[in-house]
């Protein structure tokens, strides 16, 4: 019965990702980043529900795709951590205000210099994309543009799956620090979960295989500590880790600066891992575990453990092509500007 129900979902899951992954494609794994890949007749698959094109910098910029994916693999190659990085700047500029690149505005009261950014990286990396495309394309390519196509080719590049990117969003002039309660703490329940999703137009199953990018990076132990030790005033950890868990996260995080993978079996292969974990009860966040423990997210979390890997893999880049779409700043309006340096907005004194 339990797996009758399960391969219902892993089913529920081909279907739903068969039509929009048109576009996706398999990792290089072992073979490593090949640079630019060519889209063949696939783009014509992609769902253009905004006024995003696929071949919006074609003609205007046909470089754009290329230097983005040199400069991802140079920086990568020297930092590798810098590519987790980026997909989670991603999804802090995404899940607030949209993907406007307002995450990169550094001015006091900006997003990027709330608390809760502190951890957010790769900032530089972005911007030294931004002023090498301003040498060859000056004033066209936007850095929410910038954002989301070095985010896809590093996620590309430590083996995760390809999806097609469609182009055109401007930069927001703006950026508030208080609007970064919007990105879902450590900490949120999956009621609250699935309300921040709803919000940006993503269903349950986007939330379930996006928090599958846990399968790469990591957590600074001051994000779990309160699950470790004398959780909720009982004197021991978070009875929802596995007591060996613990004890091995415990002895891994005896300073809250120190870092832990959150995926510790296979940190930095992009695979099913992750939800294998949770099954566990090897969740190293709050809300990896809740995943695993809400009667609403748990089947999918036992389809992704249990499919071939392939599953979440092709499911991840079809939810990632809708991330990258919610709350761009396009349009007949043209609101937003192409910002000249990605931390300022062209339009501000600051
Ligand atoms: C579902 C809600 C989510 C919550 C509550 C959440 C929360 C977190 C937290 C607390 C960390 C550790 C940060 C730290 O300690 O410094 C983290 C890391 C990370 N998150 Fe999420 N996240 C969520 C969804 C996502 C999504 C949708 C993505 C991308 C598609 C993502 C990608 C990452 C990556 C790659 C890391 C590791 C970063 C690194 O190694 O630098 N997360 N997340």
């Amino acid at each position: 019965m339990k797996s009758a129900v399960v391969s219902t979902v892993v089913l529920l899951v081909i279907l739903v990702a068969w039509p929009v992954s048109a576009g996706y494609k398999d990792s290089p794994g072992a073979e490593g980043y090949k640079g630019e890949e060519d889209e063949g007749d696939t783009r014509s698959w992609f769902p253009l529900d905004n006024l995003l094109s696929l071949s919006y910098y074609d003609k205007i910029c046909p470089s754009f795709e290329k230097i983005v994916a040199t400069k991802v693999r140079e920086w990568t190659k020297t930092d590798p951590s810098l590519g987790p990085a980026l997909l989670r700047l991603l999804f802090h500029d995404c899940g607030v205000t949209g993907c406007d690149a307002s995450v990169l505005l550094d001015h006091e009261g900006s997003e990027r210099r709330s608390p809760a950014s502190k951890t957010l990286r790769g900032f530089e990396l972005i911007e030294d994309i931004k002023s090498e495309l301003e040498k060859s394309c000056p004033g066209l390519v936007s850095c929410a543009d910038i954002l989301t196509a070095a985010s896809r080719d590093a996620t590309y590049q430590l083996g995760g799956p390809y999806w097609s990117n469609a182009y055109g969003r401007r930069d927001s002039t703006n950026s508030y620090a208080g609007d970064v309660e919007k990105v879902p703490s450590g900490r949120r329940d999956i009621t609250g979960l699935l309300e921040t999703f709803q919000s940006y137009g993503l269903n349950i199953l986007d939330l379930v295989v996006l928090s599958g990018a846990h399968t790469i990076g990591k957590a600074n132990c001051g994000t779990i500590q309160s699950r470790l030790y004398n959780f909720n005033a009982t004197g021991g950890s978070d009875p929802s880790i596995d007591p060996k868990f613990a004890d091995y996260l415990r002895r891994k995080c005896r300073w809250a600066s120190e870092t832990v993978y959150l995926d510790v079996v296979t940190p930095i292969a992009f695979d099913n891992q992750y939800y294998i974990n949770l099954r566990k009860n090897m969740g190293v966040l709050t809300t990896d575990s809740e995943l695993v423990k809400d009667p609403r997210t748990a089947p999918l979390v036992a389809a992704f453990a249990e499919g071939p890997p392939q599953i979440f893999r092709q499911q991840f880049a079809v939810s990632m092509a809708k991330l990258v779409n919610v709350g761009v700043l396009t349009g007949e309006d043209r609101v937003g500007e192409i910002r000249k340096v990605c931390s300022k907005s062209n339009s501000r004194a600051y």
